[in-house]
């Protein structure tokens, strides 16, 4: 890989947690062919209906604690440790299989089911439990407590953050995403712009294959210990 190449931003989707038992979303009878979006993943779906979403998060975080990270993401946390220059892991995937294969450097942009977030006090709470039941916010004691999950229509966190890193990057990789869902679906092209060289990791060419350098179609955790192996030379 080229010498020039210092500061990497990885972007990461379903598709590299596929491998390690947890739906995508857009695959055939992934998440999003079992639920209506409207009624799991927006604020008036909560509004309307709170314990059938606080039950479909529930599920979901009992499902995280039950599956192990795959090679994919052990490769990316030998990257992580290794690499001298800036790197960060932006991963839209809000399960917690980055941080158990042991990357440090990982920012959750969608949220993480192991986490609450009070809609009273704005506070947010490790959490391996489920809400439905509506249990009090450790802080304010309301009962408040919502899936720490950005929906459709809410703003993603630390967006400054991530700008200010695919401004600087000299490298963008995307691993396992269909590139159907924005801000992050855009994140290539900005990275281009700044100069970045970009490169897809993905099953199957995603909706933005189009602005990427470079795609290589395969499974997750063939392709990134495969590419991580040439980074690190
Ligand atoms: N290895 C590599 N890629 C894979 C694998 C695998 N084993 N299995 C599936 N994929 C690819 C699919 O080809 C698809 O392009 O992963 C992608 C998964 O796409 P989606 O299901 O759309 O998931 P994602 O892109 O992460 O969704 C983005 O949408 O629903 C919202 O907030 C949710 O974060 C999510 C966002």
């Amino acid at each position: 890989m080229s010498d020039s190449i210092r500061n990497i931003v990885i972007l990461t989707g379903a598709g590299i947690s596929a491998e390690s038992g947890i739906d995508t979303f857009r695959d055939g009878g992934g998440l999003w062919e079992q639920h209506r979006v409207e009624d799991v993943a927006t604020p008036e779906g909560f509004a309307r209906d709170p314990a059938l979403v606080q039950r479909f998060y529930d599920a979901r975080r009992e499902a995280v604690q039950k599956v192990e990270p795959n090679a994919a993401h052990r490769a990316l946390a030998e990257l992580d440790a290794e690499w001298e220059g800036d790197l960060l892991i932006v991963t839209q995937n809000v399960d917690d299989l980055h941080e158990r294969a042991g990357a440090k450097r990982v920012l959750h942009m969608h949220g993480e089911l192991l986490s609450a977030l009070c809609a009273s006090c704005g506070q947010r709470h490790k959490w391996s439990e489920p809400l439905v039941g509506s249990p009090a916010c450790p802080d304010c004691g309301a009962e408040a407590l919502r899936p720490d999950v950005v929906w459709f229509g809410e703003m993603p966190y630390e967006m400054d953050r991530i700008y200010e890193e695919l401004r600087r990057a000299d490298l963008f990789v995307s691993i396992g995403t269909s590139g159907a869902v924005y801000p992050a679906a855009g994140f290539v092209r900005d990275a281009r712009e700044f100069g970045a060289h970009t490169l897809e990791l993905n099953l199957q060419r995603s909706e933005g294959s189009y602005w990427f350098d470079e795609t290589r179609k395969g499974r997750a955790s063939e392709l990134v210990p495969e590419w991580v192996a040439e980074v690190l030379g």
